[in-house]
């Protein structure tokens, strides 16, 4: 079995085959997961069976693994591990279930001081149809700007604050303190330049009104966010999706039935302040 890499779309993505996370890889194969993920900001890595600690082996292939800040979402065992379980929502006014975050395009902890660099999701269940990720490369989304346009962008300093949809205590006091990250950020392996954000955690950009500064970040999703920068993944049992944070956004399509349980367990590697 040899690793193969290949592109999932024109623009982000790319798709690894051939190759099992369940044991140790060598450093040549690490180095080419690597270089891929960089470049493309999306990987999918096929047909892994992964059991908790196994996955958590698998992304320590990538970085130092990073806490995370719902604890009530952590694997008792593995408490590295959030679960994404779409039946433990909150339900709705109408007795629906209500999804969790990721209603919009996002990127993920935005507001942490050290955003991870890597999310991982590991496909556990997947029943019926639906529940599709898109992603949308905001780097390409940032380079086809006018020069003009992305010095404007350059010059901008987002305040961030906690997302009122969290109410845990620990996460609270964790980011107590508004913090703050330029609106674009570089990527250290590759240099290139992204629009960084979580619309959910922006207090305001600097030097504006909050109003004013919600209107101006809507607005420029809007106008770069197209599906020429885009891919829409449909997931397969066994998917171990892997995404860079300082490269991408993305959204998490909630058109599926939340009580039949869809369960994606997810970790983090570390990161860095972004600049
Ligand atoms: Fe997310």
């Amino acid at each position: 079995m040899a690793l193969k890499l290949g592109p999932l779309s024109d623009v982000i993505g790319v798709e690894a085959t051939g190759i099992d996370l369940s044991r140790p890889i060598g450093p040549e194969d690490r180095a080419a997961l690597e270089a891929a993920l960089a470049d493309r900001l999306v990987m999918v890595v096929r047909d892994q069976t992964l059991s908790p600690a196994q996955l958590l082996d698998a992304v320590r292939n990538f970085g130092p693994l990073k806490a995370q800040h719902l604890t009530s979402l952590l694997l008792a065992e593995h408490p590295e591990i959030a679960v994404l379980d779409s039946r433990r929502t909150k339900v709705g006014a109408d007795g629906r279930h209500v999804a969790i975050g990721a209603r919009d395009w996002h990127t993920d902890h935005a507001h942490q001081e050290r955003p991870p660099n890597y999310t991982a999701l590991y496909a556990v269940s997947l029943p019926g149809a639906g529940g599709d990720t898109s992603f949308a490369n905001m780097q390409a989304a940032y380079a086809a700007l006018p020069a003009a346009r992305r010095s404007e962008l350059d010059a901008c300093t987002v305040i961030t604050k906690i997302d009122d949809r969290y109410s845990e205590a620990d996460d609270k006091a964790a980011h107590r303190e508004a913090r703050r990250h330029p609106l674009v950020r570089t990527h250290p392996v590759t240099g290139r330049k992204a629009i960084f954000f979580h619309p959910g955690m922006v207090e305001r950009l600097e030097g504006r009104e909050a109003e004013e500064s919600h209107t101006f970040l809507e607005a420029l999703l809007e106008n770069v966010i197209s599906p020429e920068v885009t891919y829409r993944h449909h997931w397969r049992p066994g998917d171990l999706v892997l995404m860079d944070n300082r490269g991408q956004m993305h959204v998490a399509h909630q058109d599926y039935d939340l009580s039949l349980g869809r369960v994606l367990h997810r970790v983090l590697v570390e990161g860095e302040r972004p600049y």
